[in-house]
């Protein structure tokens, strides 16, 4: 994981690497460092912790220089400490380097270089790779740009990586395999990142940089190469977005912003592509392909995390609405064993950050087995949205919070739509049904609204229990995997022990542990399964349990059958998820700033998990 900023131009580098460190956090930030180069001097200065820490050691530090790197990093080799922080020195000092991934031989090559006589500084498998690279320079008496293709080639695993050379005063090399980078194109200036965020207030043109490419950097000179020494041209593509979205805007931190920010998220995805008066859907990713996609056998969803959630959701809706067989693995899993893979399969990939390591690699696997993938992505032209043959972004904007809030409630929209989309065309559903079903998804930005707006209720709750120790979460049908993702948000930034289950599978074990002291929470909303959950109410509440539950406005039995219980507007039950998913999320963000936890940035998470 982790995020990288570079800088070459005629500004002072320190204050932009800096302020774009603070804004890739979210990818880590178990320690951070810079690398600032003038005048043939190479000061390197790193600090164990957040940013904010590595700023205040920074004071009366010389900061002045026009070319630099920085980094903000989640461990993966080596604990979090100063010693491990980016970036890491050469061992003769004269280059320094940072880098996003894993180079997974780095043993091997950091047994030679040992027995050749090298002493390694840190734990890192990147300080590995850098003394690769010198001594490859040193023995082939090479510039520093064929070094780092040579070294490149003989590593496996996956990076970024960002050098900056002691006697070469303007220059930054980069490359890539696997980790994300972008170039911001600037008059007399570029800057480099791990993604736009950091770019955006000073260039809006820039070039994504894709796998086995090497940059050579300059203030005014942008070479692409391959690893064959062959130049690429550029890509030069516009940025369509603005600097007010990755900021907080007033909120106290980026998570709740983010939940406020659906009723305008989920219109976004479906504005242009949801016609409920005239009855279509319009989406250009499905009508392109649509043979492919209403003839598929099967179609797969990998996923990891919330993403994985929304997959679960998915598989029900599409099997209910297009009669096609669905499965959904983490991708994680998919990746390593040995899945049968057919043609015609079809792929459906569900990401927010579009760089999930585990995903990713899962797809290409997928992919040379002939399978049609498509992308359901939030981050436009990151690395998943790229390898998919064809997709629908989720349109939420940037996420920064590392719990997935807005991007999941998407992700729910954009499949609803591909489902509907299919069905229509498929001819599994009646015109009524897709009707109404069109009008509920269009009703759906108001009524978050509408949940939002009592939001106030919710953190009482979250007060009254926020010491517990642990949590259930319990739901059937839609809300099934509603609850995993409850019980997931309330673990990542509360730290208390959460499970979700299938209500009805509770009575095969959790129920064990219901006691007096055990906060379940039902989402119980009115469905095809509200007696069925009423009575598993009961088996909790025989126990002494203590029931918090989402209900549907006007039910009065449920209210009834709980200690806490907050209310709903009424939708159709393929719909409800998008819905009951947002009291859960404010739910586990009260909990967790009631405690005193940095929700944004929770301990030994980071947003996006660029590494296997
Ligand atoms: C969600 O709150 C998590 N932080 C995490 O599970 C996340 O959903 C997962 O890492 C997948 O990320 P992606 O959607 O960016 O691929
Ligand atoms: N593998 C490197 C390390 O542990 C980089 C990890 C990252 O991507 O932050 O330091």
């Amino acid at each position: 994981m982790c995020g990288i900023v570079g800088y070459t131009g005629s500004r002072q580098a320190y204050p932009v690497i800096l302020k774009g460190l603070k804004r890739l956090e979210y990818r880590g930030y178990d320690s951070s460092g810079v690398a600032l180069l003038k005048d043939g001097e190479l000061n390197v200065y790193k600090k164990k912790g957040k940013v904010a820490e590595l700023e205040e050691s920074m004071i009366g530090n010389n900061i002045d220089a026009q070319i630099g790197i920085g980094h903000t990093r989640w461990a993966t080799h080596g604990e979090p400490s100063d010693r491990n922080a980016h970036p890491h020195s050469s061992a003769s000092g004269k280059l320094a380097m940072i880098h996003n991934g894993i180079i997974e031989n780095y043993a091997l090559i950091k047994q030679d270089l040992i027995n050749k006589g090298y002493e390694f500084k840190s734990d890192t498998d990147t300080e590995v790779l850098l003394n690769f690279i010198e001594d490859i320079q040193q023995n082939n008496n090479s510039t520093l740009e064929e070094a780092v293709r040579i070294a490149l080639k003989r590593v496996t695993g996956a990076y970024c990586i960002l050098l900056i050379e002691q006697d070469n005063p303007d220059t930054i090399i980069a490359a890539r395999k696997g980790s994300p980078l972008v170039i911001g194109i600037g008059k007399g200036e570029h800057f480099l990142a791990s993604d736009a965020s950091p770019i955006i207030e000073y260039t809006k043109e820039v070039v994504y940089v894709n796998d086995y490419e090497l940059a050579i950097v300059k203030p005014d000179e942008l070479i692409l190469k391959n690893l064959g020494n062959e130049k690429i041209t550029p890509y030069i593509t516009k940025l369509d977005m603005e600097l007010a979205a990755i900021e907080k805007g007033g909120y106290d931190h980026f998570m709740i912003k983010e939940i406020f920010e659906q009723p305008s998220t989920i219109f976004d995805c479906l504005r242009g592509r949801l016609d409920a008066k005239e009855g279509v859907i319009r989406m250009s990713g499905v009508d392109k392909h649509i043979d492919q996609l209403i003839n598929a056998n099967r179609i797969m969803i990998l996923a990891c995390g919330t993403s994985w959630h929304a997959g679960l959701i998915a598989e029900y809706i599409i099997e209910e609405l297009c009669r096609i067989p669905v499965e959904v693995e983490y991708a994680s899993e998919f990746r390593y064993r040995n899945p049968i893979v057919n043609k015609g399969d079809v792929i459906i990939a569900i990401s927010q950050s579009g760089e999930t390591a585990d995903t990713l690699v899962a797809l290409e696997k997928a992919k040379e087995n002939g399978a049609f993938i498509f992308g359901v992505v939030n981050a436009v032209g990151s690395s998943i949205a790229r390898i998919s043959n064809a997709g629908a972004y989720t349109h939420a904007g940037p996420e920064i919070g590392v719990a997935s809030t807005k991007a999941f409630t998407g992700q729910l929209a954009v499949l609803m739509m591909v489902a509907l989309d299919i069905a229509k065309h498929k001819g599994t559903i009646s015109d009524e049904r897709y009707k109404s079903l069109l009008l509920e998804l269009e009703e759906v930005p108001e009524k978050v609204n509408a949940i939002l707006k009592n939001a106030e209720d919710i953190k009482k709750i979250a007060e009254k229990y926020k010491d517990a120790s642990d949590f259930l979460f319990l739901g059937r049908g839609y809300n099934f995997p509603v609850a995993l993702e409850g019980a997931l948000k309330l673990k990542e930034i509360s730290y208390i022990h959460a499970e979700g289950y299938p209500a009805a599978e509770m009575k095969h074990g959790p129920i064990a542990l219901v006691d007096e002291n055990l906060p379940v929470v039902f989402i119980a909303t009115k469905d095809m399964y509200h007696e069925k959950i009423v009575s598993n109410m009961q088996e909790i509440k025989a126990r002494k349990g203590k029931i918090i539950s989402i209900v549907t406005e006007g039910d009065t039995v449920s209210p009834g059958l709980s200690n806490d219980f907050f209310a709903i507007p009424p939708a159709d039950e393929l719909i409800a998820p998008i819905l009951t998913v947002i009291p859960l999320q404010l739910l586990s963000y009260y909990v967790g700033t009631a405690k005193g936890i940095d929700v944004d940035k929770p301990r030994n998470l980071a947003k996006s998990v660029t590494v296997e």
